[in-house]
């Protein structure tokens, strides 16, 4: 292992976990108004908030209530950080007003002062898949250049107010995701877009990402005039994609699909558009609105570190039709198709623990800055025995194969890697399908996808499996 402290956390998102979203001021977001889908059922997105229907997130796990409590279990877990997100509505509840919501920034202040009284340092995502609902209906989200401006205000209100409580910063959560242009709710989450007949999608997304690529590069340049100790990374989804066999074509074709995983972070490490994206530009006839005083920005707000989720990887074969659309990695990808080699969790999630290994290598050869893995962990059906008692070797097994990968990156390969955060320490609200059951945490939470359930919290097995990796720095991971 490294000879610095290494941060071993859990990580989890406002949305999914915070509920209390009309509470302390708060308004409603772009989140708020998603229905619950399951797998192969994509989740509605709704134009107001409608009585009669069911919004997960609304209430999610309660942590609004139970934070103390929740921060009291991580702290028995011996959690050194934890990965979480500021919901963008509880401090701008719709988002264009020009000062902050006091109670919402009260909020973030008791839920950082309580992490770090209890030795757990806050890691923190400005934008995890959620901006004020207002702001995507009446402004167009990020289609519009007005967004950057609120976003650039929402990043300075929350540098300016935590300067002295958090020192690791992310700016979108995988803004890379809505490169997946067929699945409707990666654009809403990360853009506030909705894209109309008609349209373009790819070109859609390169407009909106090009405002988002600005707004994280004019919030770390803010960022570090407030505090120049803050470290402020990018956060991407990174599913390496293989090629399907040693054919030439199979190869070309898995690394012209990876420009789709490098485009984002190129462009946040290296400050400039890379040259396969400017001649996509060129041979598809985008009219793109990125000014030359976008691109200076662009150069001098490059990011310190690079956060990204790993669950899985995919494969290419260059002569596939894709037939299994329903897989959300493989949406965007018209030649994915199965690893023979590989098995996969119940929602289709291929398992590949060698893929994370080999996925830092990639990234760290690639940019040569500090890698955070700040997502990665096993969905899977957990059961309440006996009134108590969760046995979920599954995840066991599962993150114990993650982490062992990781070390042998760090310990053989050399790869920097700053921290692990397990996703969903907690069980929250499934993002993508918008279901209770889709469980990741190392603690249990008794609620169901039809919103039932005592919120109570119960330690699973792997509560304790954890706790006694973090205590041996990774050593014991049986
Ligand atoms: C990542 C997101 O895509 O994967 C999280 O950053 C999400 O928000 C996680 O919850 C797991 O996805 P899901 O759909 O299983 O919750």
């Amino acid at each position: 292992m490294t000879k610095k402290p290494f941060l071993w956390g859990g990580a989890l998102a406002a949305h999914q976990f915070e509920g209390g979203w009309n509470e302390g001021g708060k308004g409603p977001s772009v989140v708020d108004v998603m229905t619950a889908g399951a797998h192969g059922v994509a989740r509605q997105i709704t134009q107001e908030i409608e009585a009669d229907k069911f919004y997960p997130n609304q209430t999610a796990i309660d942590f609004y209530h139970h934070y103390k409590e929740d921060i009291k279990l991580f702290a028995e877990l011996g959690l050194k950080c934890l990965r979480t997100s500021i919901a963008w509505t509880r401090i701008f509840p719709k988002g264009d007003e020009l000062e902050p919501n006091e109670e919402g920034l009260r909020f973030y202040d008791n839920v950082f002062d309580e992490l770090i009284a209890n030795g757990i340092e806050p890691v923190i995502t400005l934008s995890h898949f959620e901006m004020p609902l207002h702001i995507a209906r009446h402004y167009g989200g990020f289609r519009n250049r007005k967004t950057v401006e609120f976003f650039e205000r929402f990043a300075v209100a929350c540098f300016e107010r935590y300067k002295n409580k958090v020192k690791y910063w992310m700016t979108f959560n995988e803004i890379n995701n809505q490169m997946d242009t067929s699945n409707p709710i990666f654009f809403w989450t990360n853009s506030g877009v909705q894209v109309q007949p008609g349209e373009n999608p790819q070109e859609v997304l390169y407009q909106v990402g090009h405002y988002e690529l600005l707004a994280s590069a004019k919030a770390v340049i803010a960022g570090k005039k407030i505090n120049p100790n803050f470290e402020i990374g990018c956060m991407i989804s990174h599913v390496p994609i293989y090629p399907y066999s040693c054919n030439p074509e199979d190869m070309m074709a898995s690394e012209i699909a990876m420009h789709q995983r490098f485009f984002f972070p190129d462009v946040h490490v290296r400050g400039y558009y890379p040259s396969y994206a400017l001649k996509e530009f060129e041979r598809e006839g985008y009219k793109l609105d990125i000014t030359d005083e976008d691109l200076a920005i662009l150069k001098q707000g490059t990011v310190d570190y690079i956060g990204f989720s790993y669950y899985m990887s995919t494969v290419v074969k260059a002569d596939a039709k894709n037939d299994h659309r329903d897989n959300i990695v493989n949406g965007a990808l018209p030649n994915a198709v199965e690893n023979p080699y590989i098995k996969s969790s119940d929602w289709g999630w291929p398992i590949d623990p060698e893929g994370l290994r080999y996925t830092l290598n990639r990234l760290y050869d690639r940019y040569q800055l500090p890698l955070f893995i700040v997502e990665n962990g096993f969905g899977a059906i957990d059961e309440l025995e006996n009134g108590n008692k969760v046995h979920d070797k599954p995840r066991i097994e599962y993150l114990g194969a993650h982490i062992k990968a990781m070390l042998k990156a760090i310990d053989y390969d050399g790869v920097d890697v700053i921290g692990y955060t397990a996703w969903g320490i907690i069980d929250v609200v499934s993002f993508t399908t918008g279901e209770m059951k889709k469980r990741y945490g190392v603690i249990y939470v008794d609620r169901d996808n039809e919103g039932n359930g005592t919120m109570k919290r119960y330690k699973k097995d792997s509560f304790d499996w954890y706790k006694q990796v973090i205590d041996s720095n990774g050593a014991n991971l049986k």
